[in-house]
């Protein structure tokens, strides 16, 4: 349309565009805070020995461990029936892949040395004959707002320490930085995207949906491309919270390896507050 304009009013073309390219500048500079665009190029899947989906060293070490800060004023847990909880509260998720281990994080205010500990619950599940290892969802709640949180789960030589930040009291004029992410999966782009989100300050991810993309894979390898992304994003999701809601990509209904029950592999993996916000559904909440 514009060229067909421009084209009959060839004296005015000129100042058109620049009046259009203005208009597109001003508004397009609007809080944008990166120029990095993502590549266009088709990008492959990460293969499964490099160091981005590393094993911790030692026997039974956890792994993929992710936490979600809760910011709701209220009963937070599938596992807590008592309600009336002032707020802060987070569950952190890991997997052992030998044996179940403790469902147990010790927390503190200071580095190396918990005063705090809580108790989880351990889960595990089957995808054609590939079968999970022990996926542990533990509710450490009773936090400040605003303050950093050292944690340690695992044992003897094999346990592992994180931290991470509870979010500032509720306020409107709270400062708070989210990330969006959706569609991340793990190829070399997918790094590309976690790399530059971790060099953004952002202090939590709203992710929209399609995690893993593991639902490109057959039979076992989509339970191992599963653990290979828990492994990938725990650099940022073990430090902060990722607040999930599942895609497409999640349901996974694969009737020609007898896989039926949709989102299967996400709701084992990924636990979410959606008792606290009022509903009965896990891929239903707000936050
Ligand atoms: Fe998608």
């Amino acid at each position: 349309m514009l060229m067909a304009f421009g084209l009959r009013f060839t004296w005015f073309e000129p100042l058109l565009t620049l009046f259009l390219f203005l208009a597109v500048v001003k508004k397009g500079n609007a809080g944008i805070t990166s120029s990095f665009v993502r590549s266009q190029w088709q990008s492959f899947d990460i293969p499964l020995d490099n160091k981005v989906f590393a094993i911790p060293n030692g026997y039974n070490a956890p792994q993929q461990v992710k936490g979600m800060v809760m910011m709701i004023n209220e009963a937070l847990s599938v596992h807590i029936t008592q309600g009336d909880y002032d707020g802060k509260a987070v569950i952190i998720s890991w997997v052992t892949p030998d044996e179940p281990g403790l469902s147990k994080v010790q927390y503190g205010t200071s580095e190396n040395k918990y005063e705090f500990s809580a108790d989880g619950t351990v889960t595990n599940y089957t995808f054609y004959n590939y079968k999970s290892g022990y996926i542990h969802h533990c509710l450490v709640d009773g936090l400040e707002y605003d303050t950093k949180y050292y944690y340690k789960i695992g044992v003897g030589g094999s346990s592992r320490e994180f931290w991470f930040q509870t979010p500032p009291k509720i306020d409107p004029d709270s400062p708070f930085t989210f990330g969006i992410i959706g569609d991340l999966g793990q190829t070399y782009n997918s790094l590309s995207t976690l790399e530059h989100y971790m060099q953004s300050g952002g202090q939590t991810v709203l992710f929209v949906g399609d995690l893993s993309y593991a639902d490109r894979y057959q039979y076992n390898d989509v339970g191992i491309r599963w653990d290979s992304w828990g492994r990938f994003i725990e650099r940022s999701a073990a430090y902060q919270p990722w607040i999930w809601s599942a895609g497409n990509h999640e349901i996974e209904y694969m009737p020609d390896v007898g896989e039926v029950l949709p989102f299967k592999s996400y709701l084992h993996r990924f636990s979410t507050p959606y008792l606290a916000s009022g509903s009965n559904n896990p891929l239903w909440y707000s936050s």
